[in-house]
């Protein structure tokens, strides 16, 4: 294949954090002597009590164990405000852009320090101590954050919930971490629309597995009527307004959980990741100045939620770690219209711009109309996260939104990995549009077969990281055994990331996808196994299989194949409410893009569902079925291809 590159040199020249002999030195030294690469690195942030220990890890089956700065102390909201307010408290933290594009508002560090606080000593007084854990389920406002790192100051640890999630999923994960408070907003804001997301949390609240709830706070974010419950609810401006915008930092061992962040897998309910204070801090600060390659005064706007990891780690702790200017945007990127990326980028003169293909797919879909009416020359690089980036995609991107003068970081890494692990470094790599192409500094991957052998050269094979890197996720909240089982049991000594990636003559990698029954749609990771189980909830469901198919804008539709119980009768509307209740049980997000019923589904004479032969019926693809003589009963194949949706 061949494959158009852009070279370093076709970008104006600037200085960069690394050219390429400087990678190529940094990365050499860092997987060389990971102890020394680090022990430097880790000086990136303040201690409280200098760390002696660097790297411990052992990735043995029965023995996981990682540990790095393991004898330091630190906290991780003095290292995101108080070290920079020190230096110059009037520098910009947080710029603002309302969902409704005349609202905005510009934070300093000294302002976002006095909030943190006040918040924390809010919390303080409603009994949060060091390790309890706390929701954070908020819109995108500068409260999101203030809460975040108000959590991070007293060592509580946060588990943030994106706002889009329905009440049961508030409710499993409070259960899950056994959640002592609620931090919310009584409504959100998104494209236009208000979400209820106090009503939600009351929601999730009244079911009795919730019960360590104690208190919530609101922020009020609209003036309408919203319901408090006596003793349990508290208006954030009532609790935090009253209190000292002073709050000494708790002390917290490297090891301490920061956060926990809620995941799908290939099977079960999603799984509480558990992120630590010092090595994911170090991490993700060093992956954002080199990879965004930030530079003092840049505007840096990563487009995405913090109520996922990328939020978490680029929107907050990477960027407030190394000082920089972080915009924060409430709305959607087609709100009020498609041009609305590209005129934030003028108005906030943004420097860099972090997004997903999903987004750039939508826009691309409307022509040239995105960028119409707008320069966006203040940029110089962008990036994209969350999923394969398609050349086509690339391109529209690369020409239309940063006028061929911005290089493209394609990104690759996972709520596991805690920050970036496989980019470009601008000045230092040169593109090629589809490729991920290089590990970052300290990052082995590997590919092997399905035996866990090493393949070498330009070849296709499962992504394996064959050493520890200090943002790398240390459990499961709860289930150790889980961690294992997920990450370190299908090959020897190795991660393994559930991703398939090609690696081709340079060495540079295109990851081809998750190889595993988790679905990316539009960037957002779903396990059929949950989207199936609550499929199932459904009384006219006996029996449901899901399967991901190639979507031209999300990258993955969501494809439903159900089995209806006896005596139900198929109607139109029975579909939609089927529809309609997986949106409310897990979020719109997980919202079946087709739903076919059948009486049958292809399984083994064992009885085990041949996903491989659904998805191919949900891609279309029916003519190259392969093998399919162990099916019990064959028939069901004919049956299901003659009434498949997609056509
Ligand atoms: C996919 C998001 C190709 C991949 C940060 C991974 C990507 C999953 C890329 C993790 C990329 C993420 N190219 N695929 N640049 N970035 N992925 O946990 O399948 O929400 O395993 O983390 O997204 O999704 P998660």
């Amino acid at each position: 294949m061949l494959h158009k590159v852009h070279p370093v040199a076709s970008y104006p020249a600037r200085k960069t954090h690394a050219d390429k002999s400087e990678y190529q030195r940094l990365y050499n030294w860092s997987v060389e002597d990971p102890e020394g690469f680090w022990a430097e690195q880790g000086k990136r942030l303040d201690w409280m009590t200098p760390y002696t220990k660097v790297k411990q890890t052992s990735f043995e089956k029965g023995k996981v164990d990682i540990k790095w700065f393991a004898d330091g102390q630190l906290n991780a909201s003095y290292n995101c405000i108080d070290r920079h307010v020190k230096k110059n408290p009037d520098a910009t933290a947080i710029i603002w852009e309302g969902d409704d594009p005349a609202m905005d508002k510009t934070i300093s560090y000294q302002q976002m320090h006095d909030e943190v606080c006040r918040l924390a000593n809010a919390m303080k007084a409603k009994g949060v101590t060091k390790g309890d854990r706390v929701i954070i389920y908020m819109p995108m406002i500068p409260e999101a954050a203030f809460a975040m790192l108000a959590c991070a100051r007293i060592g509580a640890v946060h588990s943030v919930i994106f706002g889009g999630f329905s009440p049961n999923a508030i409710a499993d994960r409070v259960e899950d971490c056994q959640a002592k408070m609620v931090i919310t907003a009584n409504f959100g804001r998104r494209g236009g629309n208000e979400v209820p997301l106090k009503s939600n949390v009351d929601k999730a609240l009244e079911r009795d597995n919730t019960g360590s709830i104690e208190s919530v706070i609101v922020y009020k974010l609209l003036e309408d009527d919203t319901a408090m419950v006596a003793d349990r609810d508290y208006w954030w401006h009532d609790v935090a307004g009253v209190c000292e915008p002073v709050c000494d930092p708790e002390p917290m061992n490297a090891e301490d959980p920061l956060f926990v962040l809620y995941t799908s897998g290939s099977t079960g309910k999603p799984k509480g990741v558990v992120h630590t204070t010092g090595g994911y801090l170090a991490y993700a600060a060093i992956t954002h100045e080199y990879v965004f390659d930030y530079q003092p005064g840049d505007v840096y706007w990563c487009a995405a939620d913090v109520g996922w990891i990328t939020g978490h780690s680029y929107i907050v702790y990477g960027p407030f770690a190394n000082g920089a200017i972080s915009l924060m945007f409430e709305g959607v990127p087609t709100y009020p219209d498609v041009r609305r990326m590209a005129q934030v980028v003028d108005k906030h003169k943004v420097d860099i711009l972090y997004t997903a293909p999903t987004a750039i797919r939508a826009l691309m879909a409307k022509g040239d109309l995105p960028a119409q009416g707008t320069s966006r020359e203040s940029l110089r690089l962008l990036g994209s996260v969350g999923e394969p980036i398609n050349p086509e995609a690339w391109d529209w991107y690369h020409d239309k939104i940063g006028n061929s003068q911005c290089p493209i970081v394609d990104t690759w890494w996972q709520t596991e990995t805690g920050g970036i692990m496989i980019t470009p470094l601008p000045g230092a790599t040169d593109l090629k549009p589809g490729s991920a192409t290089l590990p970052f500094f300290g990052v082995k991957p590997a590919l092997v077969d399905s035996n866990g052998s090493f393949l070498e050269g330009a070849v296709s094979g499962n992504l394996v990281i064959t050493d520890s890197w200090p943002g790398q996720a240390r459990t499961v909240w709860g289930d150790h055994d889980r961690f294992e089982q997920t990450y370190f049991s299908a090959y020897d000594n190795m991660y393994f990331t559930g991703d398939g990636a090609r690696r081709d003559e340079d060495g540079y990698f295109w990851i081809t996808g998750r190889v595993d029954d988790v679905l990316n749609v539009s960037g957002h990771r779903l396990g059929t196994a949950e989207i199936e189980s609550s499929l199932v909830e459904h009384p006219a469901v006996a029996e449901a299989a899901v399967v991901g198919y190639p979507h031209d804008i999300k990258g993955q539709g969501i494809y439903v194949y159900v089995l209806p119980t006896d005596g139900t009768e198929i109607t139109e509307e029975l579909t939609k409410e089927v529809r309609q209740f997986v949106r409310d049980d897990l979020s719109p997000i997980a919202s079946p893009d087709f739903i076919q019923w059948t009486p049958g589904l292809p399984k083994t004479r064992s009885g085990k569902i041949m996903r491989r032969i659904l998805r191919k019926i949900a891609a279309n693809e029916f003519d190259s079925l392969g093998d399919t003589s162990t099916l019990a009963d064959p028939a069901v194949v004919d049956e299901l291809i003659e009434n498949r949706l997609n056509k």
